[in-house]
């Protein structure tokens, strides 16, 4: 019982209360502590307490009190105060005018009048509790959409700077629950298989009141579900009971989830997501809805998608239909949300068609060049190795580095890239392992053997000349034999020659300067005279052979090192045509520099110190160097032992060739075992 009438004993005199039938009246003298008895039950509570009371003037003041201080510890408190004083001389309007007396009476009341005062009065209390909780109501609603569309706009926002799938799928299915108040929801997003057959797969789900986790799994295409349904016709579906489904809805409702489950499903709201073109790439389904439902007050609207459903009752009280308005509010997420994935989707494509392009780009430049094989996929491999070696470092040169997985894959593409120039070089000559190219030193070859042959023909003929002279003339012999001798030194002279050139056209570095070794076989060979066959004096050792021959280290003349350094410029002008996408700008740069040196000693550019070469360009500095002194692929030299090569680089460090904080990084994480 929550209403109550109360009369002070000393007025039953004046008050008829013979027509009034119902058991909540109470003729009282002890006024306070009988009302402190019935107020007791509704302290703190939602519930409403209404009261009439009929009083003497003289107890106004006393009960008013109570009245106004019980009136805030019960939320929905009503009374109506009626004030009787029968003595004319008594002043009491001018209380009225402090109090909230609902009556004053100077005459007695009849009883029908009792019956009206009573009635009226619970009836205003009433009506005035209603209005309230309506007013309470439509408030709160108007905040919920408030707040609705305020979510929608986070939502938008969260979508657009998420980049992994499953984390948007979450996403847009929380968010969907939190506005709509949902206890449980899924996505099905619908993709092809490799028959190019379209299936709808169950992607993700999410529910409030169950502990158990989701498998993915996947199912034809076809209305025979309700997602499918929604899938393929496109219509939203919202059913305020899925159980009480009849034959003219157009799905029927499998209750296996909830058998298995010990769940109950009641309400559910279906919407089709389609994408930018109106097609349609997947399905949100939202579950018993529990906002606005008699439930308690920190779960409602906002919060209602967080409170559990434990109990039968619970899903019989709890549970209500999902409000129309939700309808338009979870397409207009869905269509965001299918947006979002479609981009996400194209995205991650064209993410997988710029690391196939790299990658087969790289391929083409090692396939010219089998000697170098493998070396742009190490070099990024071992770069890459040492930006997550930074990101584990705490010590001072670091600490305030660290790659993000968008700078690391930058870093790959610039290595993987950074010699792509090489492309529009003459394979041979990287393939170059001595000063000469095979053919050139075969040519050499041939015009010593001729200017073998025609030395020994030259002394052959005079030797033909001297002795059909001493057939005759005996006092020749001499010299013949002294011909016969020249001859043969000279000979011995020219195979000495080739002995030489062989030697030379090796790229070690040597003791005395190629170029003295040379001109001494130039000025020899000038001893001989030697002719082609137009009679004219033929020339052995051409300008080109002699500069290559006249290399002091290296089997690089300065024309062909200059043609392999040019690779830097090539490749630079290559990936700045590629349009990368923002996060990728660095790729041109890094790879631009990706040869200078510390000290300046590097090229193209002889660019100087750390503010000049990015980090990333340091870093390929060093892994193309290590990957050029270990790789036992090349024809012009052996692979170095990882020990030497590490003293090396940390020499070039000392010479403040290298960044020394990356060679000391390489050792004492140990990068050359990872790779
Ligand atoms: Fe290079
Ligand atoms: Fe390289």
């Amino acid at each position: 019982m929550n209403h109550y009438v109360i009369i002070d004993q000393d007025l039953t005199a004046s008050i008829d209360t013979s027509l009034y039938k119902k058991d909540n009246l109470f003729i009282i003298t002890t006024i306070i502590e009988k009302l402190n008895e019935f107020v007791s039950p509704y302290s703190g509570k939602n519930q409403p307490f209404y009261i009439v009371l009929f009083i003497q003037h003289e107890k106004l003041q006393e009960i008013d009190r109570f009245l106004k201080l019980k009136g805030k510890e019960i939320k929905n408190f009503y009374y109506k105060l009626i004030v009787l004083c029968l003595d004319q001389k008594k002043d009491f309007f001018r209380y009225n005018k402090t109090r909230r007396v609902s009556s004053y009476r100077n005459t007695v009341i009849s009883a029908r009048e009792f019956l009206f005062v009573v009635e009226n009065s619970f009836f205003v209390m009433e009506e005035y509790h209603l209005a309230l909780l309506h007013e309470f109501h439509d408030r709160q609603e108007l905040i919920d959409i408030e707040r609705d569309q305020q979510e929608l706009i986070e939502i938008g926002k969260a979508l657009s700077n998420e980049k992994n799938l499953g984390k948007l799928l979450e996403l847009i299915l929380e968010n969907s629950r939190k506005i709509t108040g949902a206890d449980a929801g899924s996505i099905f997003l619908i993709e092809t298989d490799d028959d190019n057959n379209q299936k709808l797969v169950f992607k993700h789900a999410q529910t409030c009141s169950l502990d158990i986790s989701y498998k993915e799994f996947s199912m034809p295409l076809n209305k025979n579900s309700i997602a499918g349904y929604v899938a393929v016709t496109g219509e939203r579906l919202n059913f305020p009971d899925v159980y009480n489904l009849s034959e003219d809805d157009p799905v029927s409702f499998n209750s296996s989830f909830d058998q298995e489950n010990n769940y109950r499903t009641k309400s559910i709201l279906v919407v089709p997501m389609k994408n930018h073109i109106d097609q349609i790439i997947g399905v949100i389904q939202l579950i018993n809805c529990k906002e606005g439902a008699e439930a308690d007050e920190e779960y409602n609207f906002d919060k209602a998608y967080a409170m559990k459903l434990h109990f039968p009752e619970d899903f019989e009280n709890k549970v209500i239909p999902f409000k129309s308005r939700y309808e338009t509010l979870l397409e207009a997420i869905a269509n965001q949300a299918a947006i979002t994935i479609d981009n996400n989707r194209m995205i991650k494509q064209i993410e997988q068609q710029f690391e196939e392009f790299v990658k087969a780009s790289v391929t083409a430049i090692e396939s010219r060049d089998p000697a170098t094989s493998g070396h742009s996929f190490r070099v990024a491999k071992m770069c890459v190795e040492m930006a997550l070696a930074i990101n584990k470092e705490k010590s001072e040169v670091f600490k305030n580095y660290n790659f993000t997985p968008v700078q690391i894959k930058e870093l790959e593409y610039a290595a993987l890239l950074h010699d792509f120039g090489k492309v529009y070089i003459d394979c041979g000559i990287f393939q170059k392992a001595k000063k000469l190219f095979p053919k050139d030193i075969r040519f050499l070859m041939l015009k010593l053997d001729y200017l073998y042959r025609c030395t020994e023909i030259q002394y052959l003929e005079k030797e033909k000349d001297l002795r059909i002279v001493s057939i005759t003339d005996k006092s020749v012999e001499n010299i013949l034999t002294a011909l016969i001798k020249e001859k043969e030194e000279k000979l011995e002279k020219i195979k000495a020659i080739k002995a030489k050139i062989i030697q030379l056209n090796e790229p070690q570095v040597f003791e005395e300067d190629p170029e003295k070794i040379l001109q001494s076989i130039l000025k020899e060979i000038d001893e001989c005279m030697c002719l082609d066959l137009e009679k004219h004096k033929m020339i052995i050792i051409d300008d080109q052979e002699q500069t290559n021959l006249s290399i002091k280290k290296g089997s690089l003349n300065l024309h062909e090192r200059e043609e392999i350094e040019s690779h830097v410029i090539r490749s630079y002008s290559f990936v700045s045509k590629i349009p990368w996408p923002p996060e990728f700008k660095n790729i041109p740069e890094i790879t631009q520099k990706h040869h200078e040196k510390l000290d300046g000693t590097g090229y193209p550019n002889k660019l100087k110190g750390k503010e000049n070469i990015p980090l990333q360009a340091r870093m390929i500095v060093i892994a193309d160097i290590y990957d050029a002194l270990t790789a036992s692929d090349r024809p012009y030299k052996r692979a170095v032992p990882i020990e030497k090569t590490m003293a090396i680089l940390e020499m070039e460090a000392e010479q403040n060739k290298l960044d020394k904080d990356l060679v000391d990084l390489i050792k004492k994480h140990k990068l050359y075992e990872k790779i």
